[in-house]
């Protein structure tokens, strides 16, 4: 650990993905975990205090907004990853960000397996329209369609017409799983990604972390911080 590391909050550190976020950063050179909060913490004072200059946020749906803002507030660049961040918020923040000179970024889905198939699909359906999308996750996973299904199908639906199906299914045994399935006269394309743990979603997180020092105002989705050519 160096003086010139960049000094992290996580934010939601007690939590699943919080946790995952601190070992890797605690992981990382030229980063430095300075403070782990949590609920009801004065999170921009707290992370500012502790010397952070970026906050790595994973709370509950719907929280996101508030703290990104607070961390704004006191000069700390945040890397939301708590779902639930509407454009109005995301338009809100980003004008925050601006006029404070400074930049964060909110993140629905830190896997680049996910971005590279979002990718994949949208020069896929622009030839065959015909797609329907699979999710199949683990049963504790309440909440179907996924976030991550129903904004790739929302994406797909501006590049073509008609509405894109979403099918889930919620086993145990499963983790995190998307088929999207292709069909045209006489040929079907599948599309599939796998996940099997929080692991996939080290590389998004620190690709993040590296693009906040240079981001100005807060954008939405990971391939701002990726150079995908
Ligand atoms: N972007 C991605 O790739 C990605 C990936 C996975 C998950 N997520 C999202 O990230 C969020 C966290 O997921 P998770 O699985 O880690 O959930 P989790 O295990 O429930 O952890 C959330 C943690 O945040 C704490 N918390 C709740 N509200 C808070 C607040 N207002 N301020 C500070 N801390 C608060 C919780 O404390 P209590 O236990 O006291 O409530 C808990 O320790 C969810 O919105 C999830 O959908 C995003």
């Amino acid at each position: 650990v160096s003086a010139r590391d960049l000094g992290v909050a996580v934010v939601g550190a007690e939590g699943r993905l919080g946790r995952f976020a601190c070992a890797l950063i605690e992981a990382q050179p030229g980063l430095r975990l300075v403070a782990r909060l949590g609920r009801g913490a004065e999170v921009g004072p707290r992370a500012r205090a502790a010397g952070a200059t970026l906050a790595f946020e994973a709370t509950r749906a719907g929280s996101g907004y508030a703290n990104a803002r607070a961390l704004l507030a006191h000069g700390v660049r945040p890397l939301v990853a708590t779902s639930g961040v509407t454009d109005a918020e995301l338009a809100a923040l980003d004008g925050q960000a601006r006029e404070l000179g400074l930049g964060g970024l909110v993140v629905p889905n830190f896997s680049l397996g996910i971005l590279l198939l979002q990718r994949a699909a949208e020069a896929i359906a622009r030839h065959v329209p015909a797609v329907e999308i699979l999710e199949l996750h683990h049963e504790r996973k309440h909440d179907a369609p996924s976030g991550t299904a129903r904004a790739s199908a929302a994406r797909l639906e501006a590049l073509r017409p008609g509405p894109v199906p979403i099918h889930s299914v919620r086993l145990p045994g499963l983790y995190a799983h998307q088929a999207w399935l292709f069909g045209a006269a006489g040929e079907t394309l599948t599309l599939r990604h796998d996940m099997h743990g929080p692991e996939a979603f080290g590389p998004g997180i620190l690709a993040g972390l590296a693009y906040l020092p240079r981001a100005l105002g807060v954008a939405r989705g990971l391939e701002h911080a990726l150079d995908l050519g």
